[in-house]
This record gives structure tokens, C-alpha cells and sequence, in this order.
């Protein structure tokens, strides 16, 4: 949601910060606007649309500096526009800014720089910390005057900025929205995440809520609101600058799809011990005694996140015999839940920087419940934040859409399961089968994966029809909502999801001839009431796509398309039936010519409430 880059350093200033926006742009990516300083002072160029559009306007111009903030834009407050870009100025553009989070009592500000005759160019929140910089800085050191500005500011904020009366500066400032610093050779590299860092150093500094950084080429200082010195550590990253690259596919998405049979090994790998059929989760183990005393499990989070927990919740019920419920993070922490020390919340994000989960951790934590993360981006907010837990090692998640980090989370999740488990009744030959099962994971994805062809062929014969309902029952019940999910955000077709067995209850009613549905309906224990689903819905003159286990000949008579998945354990089923639609929301969004990686009004990283 919104990407800042900064730099400082002995390079010109501008490549880099290009550069870096595009790297952030799957955050934002209505607008983008870069601000240098040089011996004139500050120059700006800001455009609506994507960074190319920006690289456009500045055409062949060379923009000398060194020292420079960019940002591309989700928007928020004010309409994706020229004007709306960052970064926003002062009266007298001696002051840039770019902002990523809400400041929810601009408007207040605002009036009071009015009075004060501030002139205001844009519609946004974020451009009242220009002013107030402007304003204070008249009566005070710079840097104080930036304290002053963030006592006042209510809201969130990353916040990076540059002054040309102290042109050797960047000051940063973090409440909220996450911000991280590569430390290069005489070189700082500022950004909202590590994507930007990675081609420049390994060596960062995570930033935390409250801290404010004044950074010139010699060094850095790191204090609070108030002034007094704060002591960070430096963090080696292991993402690499391939990892965030395409590799030789159309898109990052079909990459990271087809990145699947790896990732997975990648979050199973030495977190097992097979012939204890037991889990073994190093960042776990600080815990293992509040664990064994849990009386109950809330997993939270948003979106494709909050479906793996979904799953989550049918597999420790079912083999941790642990109540469990799942809850969208941004309803959790609005709700009066009723949670305690013998509660465990666990935040799944692949991004850990969601607002509104890690909200809901923050208000868990308030009432004593044990936090646990399932988290992708190593050093996030929300992996810091939380008492312990799983990184899915996913590597860097580029395309909107969530794939790779889904399938981990549903692995991690199973090993979760199992330790949760092997703790309660679970016996140890059950814990020695799932756990056999989930190591050949890998290999059947890679079967799913080979048949490729066949899911475009089905995308072929359904990319013209604008209704789909996904179907799915028990463990597929939440992946018939992914299926879904992925179907809306990629393509803007209609596309719902349902538990099968409510389509009796009203949805059946839609069913004709133009409305086609995605059933997910292996063999498993559900297998004949699903089977009956579909059905119903062939008497009704439906067309069904189904997905099922290999070798299920009575599919082929009923369904229209048959995709088969590789047999396996019904609680991991739906690590393969989320692969074939995946493929198939991927291949719909290609044949319909919609841009993939980054689909309209989205974002990767939500980081506003
Ligand atoms: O970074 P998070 O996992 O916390 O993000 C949560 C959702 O915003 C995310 O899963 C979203 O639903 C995906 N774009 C779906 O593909």
C-alpha cells in the first residue's frame, strides 16, 4: 500500500530511485513521483499512472542529485492524479515528502495551516506534513521541527523526507507502516520493503513504530519522538535480487505458481521429525509450554490469508481436537472477543504488514492471548510483533495475487497442526502419516504443474462466460473461496464462492446454462455429497468444471471439464486443488488481456486500515 524509496550516497540519485519504485510498484501503482535535490534546489516530477509514466516525463532530462525520496501511490485520500502524487512540497518547495499510511486528523491540520496561509496544492492527507514541517522549521531546528510535526499527527505513517536548507539529509519516520534501510558502501537505501534493497546490499535496519532517523552519507541516528538515542541492529537478508526476478516467465505470478513444489519443500524442510511423527519448529520453541496449556485457537487475517486459516481451523479441530475459529482480522479487533491466556491467535500474512491483522495481534496480545505468526517476509511488523512463530519461506511474493505464500501457509499450518496435536491426542502413527503425506507434496505438485496445458485448454472454453460459482465442501470448502478470490481479482469476472451444501438454500436458484461452476470435489470423506452437488446442478442445465482425484472415471461422465489432482490426505488437499485454479484464474486473466501481476485497485501489502 503505497511504496517509498530514498536514497543518499555518492550515485546519482534518480536510476536508483526509478529503479526502486519498481520494485515497490505491486503496492501501489495509481501514481508515482520522485523529488532530488541538487544545487537548485529540489526537483520534482510526479505523474498519475504507472512508474513508466513517470520515467516517460522525465524523458532524456538528466536530473543531477545524489540525495532523493520517491514514491508510488495507492490511493487513499484524492484521486490517482498528477497533483495527488508524491511527493507533496511545501509553500515554497524547500520541503518534500512522501508518505505511505493514513493521517486521519488531516483535516484538522489542515485547517490550522490555512489559517496560518499555507497553500495547499492536492487533495491528499499525506501533504499537511510538508506544511507543518514548514511551519515549525520557522521557529526551530529541522529536525525538531519534525518531532513537532508527529506529536500531532494522529494516524499512520511511513514518512521520508528531504529539505533543501540541509541538503545532505534524509530524515525517515515510522508509526504504523513499515520501513526498512539497506546500509551500503557510503550509501543508504531507504524503502517501504526489501524488494528495493536487495540489488544494493544485504545488510538492513527494520525500523520500529515510533522511531525517527536522520541519515546523511557518513552515518545514521536513530531516536524517538523525543530525542533519545535508540539502538538498532543490522539484519542480513538471504533474499536475492533472482528471487525477486521474473526468470523467464510471462509473469511473476505464473513464476511463483510454478515456484510451488519448491516453496513447499522450502517450509516443510528440517521442520519434522518423522520417526517421532512430530513437528519441530525452532521459532516455536519459546512457547512449547503455553502451547501444551491451550484451550482454544482464534487464526486471523485477511483475504487469501485468512481462507489458509480456514483450512487451519478443520485441521486442528480435527487432529489437535482444539476449538478453533477463524475470523477476518479487520471484524476481530471490533468484535468483543471473548479470549484469554489460554487462547492462542494466530496471524497469518504473507506480507506481516497488514494493517488490519496486525491490528487484531496487537488487541489479542492486550488480553493476554498468546500471539503466533505465520508470516512470509522475514522481519516484518507482524513476525516481530507476535510472541512466536513459522516463517512459510516462500521467498519474495511479487504478483498481487497470492499464491506460493498460500500453499506454504497450508503446510506450515499442517505442521502446526501436528504439533499441537502430538502435544494433545494425536498418536504417533497418525503424526508419522500426515507428516509422510505432506513430504510428497512437492513431487504431486509438480504432476498438477505438468498438466498445464490441459488448464488452458479449459480457460479456452470459459473465458467468454461473466458468472462463476466455486463450490467445495468441508477442507474445500475455504479453497472454493480462493478459487474465487483469485477468478475476481485477476479477471473482474463475477465470481462467488460457496459451501456446497448451501447451494440448496437459495444460490442453486442462478444456476443456468451461462453461469458455470468450478466444483472442488475430491475423493475424500464429502466425496459422495459433493458428487450429488453436481448433480443437482446438471439437472438444472449447469455446466461443471470439477476438480478431482486421478482416476475418478464417474467424474468424467457427470462434470463438463474434469482437472484432476494426484491422491492424497484428505486434510492436505487443498495444498493441490488450490494449484489447477490458480492455473485456471491465471490463464483467464491472460486470455481476457488483464494485466496480471498488478490487477486494477489492488494492492500486495495493505498497510491501511
Ligand atoms: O500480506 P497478507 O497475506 O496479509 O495479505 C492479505 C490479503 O490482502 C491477500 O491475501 C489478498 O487477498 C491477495 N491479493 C489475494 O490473492
Amino acid at each position: 500500500m503505497c511504496g517509498i524509496v530514498g536514497y543518499i550516497g555518492q550515485k546519482k540519485a534518480c536510476p536508483i530511485l526509478i529503479e526502486g519504485l519498481r520494485q515497490l510498484e505491486y503496492r501501489g501503482y495509481d501514481s508515482a513521483g520522485i523529488s532530488v535535490i541538487n544545487e537548485n534546489g529540489i526537483f520534482t516530477a510526479k505523474s498519475a499512472g504507472r512508474v513508466q509514466e513517470l520515467e516517460n516525463k522525465i524523458g532524456e532530462k538528466e536530473v543531477f542529485g545524489e540525495v532523493g525520496i520517491a514514491h508510488t501511490r495507492w490511493a487513499t485520500h484524492g484521486k490517482p492524479s498528477d497533483k495527488n502524487s508524491h511527493p507533496h512540497g511545501d509553500c515554497k518547495n524547500n520541503i518534500s515528502v512522501v508518505h505511505n499510511g493514513i493521517i486521519e486528523n488531516y483535516r484538522e491540520l489542515k485547517d490550522f495551516l490555512i489559517k496560518k496561509k499555507h497553500k495547499f496544492s492536492s487533495e491528499t492527507d499525506s501533504e499537511v506534513v510538508a506544511h507543518l514541517l514548514e511551519e515549525f522549521s520557522k521557529k526551530m531546528d529541522f529536525k525538531l521541527a519534525v518531532f513537532e510535526a508527529l506529536k500531532l499527527i494522529k494516524g499512520t505513517y511511513g514518512l521520508a523526507i528531504i529539505n533543501s536548507r540541509e541538503p545532505e539529509k534524509i530524515i525517515v519516520a515510522r508509526n504504523g507502516s513499515p520501513l526498512v534501510m539497506g546500509i551500503g558502501d557510503g550509501e543508504y537505501i531507504i524503502a517501504s520493503d526489501t524488494s528495493a534493497i536487495v540489488r544494493h546490499t544485504d545488510k538492513v535496519i527494520y525500523f520500529d513504530d515510533g522511531e525517527v532517523a536522520e541519515i546523511t552519507r557518513d552515518g545514521f541516528n536513530v531516536t524517538n519522538i523525543r530525542n533519545k538515542n535508540i539502538k538498532k541492529s543490522i539484519t542480513t537478508l538471504d533474499w536475492t535480487v533472482e528471487k525477486s526476478q521474473k526468470g523467464g516467465f510471462d509473469h511473476f505470478m505464473l513464476k511463483e505458481i510454478f515456484e510451488q513444489p519448491e516453496t513447499i519443500f522450502n517450509s516443510i524442510r528440517g521442520r519434522y521429525i518423522s520417526t517421532e511423527g512430530n513437528a519441530k519448529l525452532g521459532g516455536m520453541e519459546g512457547v512449547i509450554d503455553r502451547i501444551r496449556k491451550v484451550e482454544k485457537i482464534v487464526i486471523v487475517g485477511c483475504g487469501t490469508a485468512r481462507l489458509a486459516g480456514m483450512v487451519g481451523e478443520y485441521m486442528l479441530e480435527e487432529y489437535a481436537g482444539i476449538p478453533t475459529e477463524v475470523d477476518y482480522a479487520h471484524e476481530f479487533r471490533y468484535r468483543k472477543s471473548v479470549i484469554d491466556e489460554k487462547t492462542a491467535l494466530i496471524a497469518i500474512s504473507q506480507s506481516g504488514e497488514t494493517a488490519d491483522t496486525l491490528a487484531a495481534v496487537r488487541e489479542a496480545k492486550e488480553k493476554g492471548a498468546l500471539t503466533l505468526g505465520i508470516v512470509n517476509v522475514v522481519g516484518s511488523t507482524i513476525a516481530r510483533e507476535t510472541d512466536a512463530g513459522v516463517y512459510t519461506h516462500s521467498g519474495p511474493e511479487i504478483a498481487v495475487a497470492s499464491t506460493k505464500a498460500f500453499t506454504s501457509q497450508l503446510a506450515v499450518m499442517t505442521l502446526i497442526t501436528v504439533l499441537f496435536g502430538r502435544q494433545r491426542q494425536m498418536s504417533l502413527v497418525t503424526g508419522q502419516r500426515i507428516i509422510r503425506e505432506l513430504d510428497q507434496i512437492p513431487a504431486k505438485i509438480k504432476k498438477i504443474l505438468s498438466d498445464n496445458k490441459e488448464i488452458l485448454k479449459v480457460a479456452k472454453k470459459y473465458h467468454q462466460y461473466e458468472n462463476f460459482a466455486y463450490l467445495g465442501r468441508k477442507y474445500n470448502h475455504p479453497i472454493a473461496f480462493e478459487g474465487a478470490i483469485k477468478l475476481k481479482e485477476l479477471t473482474y469476472i463475477h465470481a462467488e464462492g460457496f459451501a456446497s451444501g448451501e447451494m440448496k438454500h437459495g444460490p442453486i436458484a442462478m444456476i443456468d446454462g451461462n453461469f458455470p461452476c468450478v466444483f472442488v470435489a475430491p475423493r475424500d470423506s464429502v466425496y459422495e455429497k459433493n458428487f450429488s452437488g453436481i448433480q443437482e446442478i446438471k439437472a438444472r442445465g449447469g455446466k461443471v468444471i470439477a476438480i478431482a482425484t486421478v482416476g475418478d472415471k464417474e467424474m468424467a461422465k457427470v462434470a463438463d471439464d474434469v482437472i484432476y489432482i494426484p491422491k492424497t490426505l484428505e486434510m492436505l488437499t487443498p495444498i493441490l486443488a488450490a494449484i489447477p485454479l490458480q492455473l485456471f484464474a491465471y490463464h483467464m486473466a491472460v486470455l481476457n488481456k488483464k494485466d496480471v501481476d498488478k490487477p486494477r485497485n489492488l494492492a500486495k501489502s495493505v498497510t491501511v486500515e
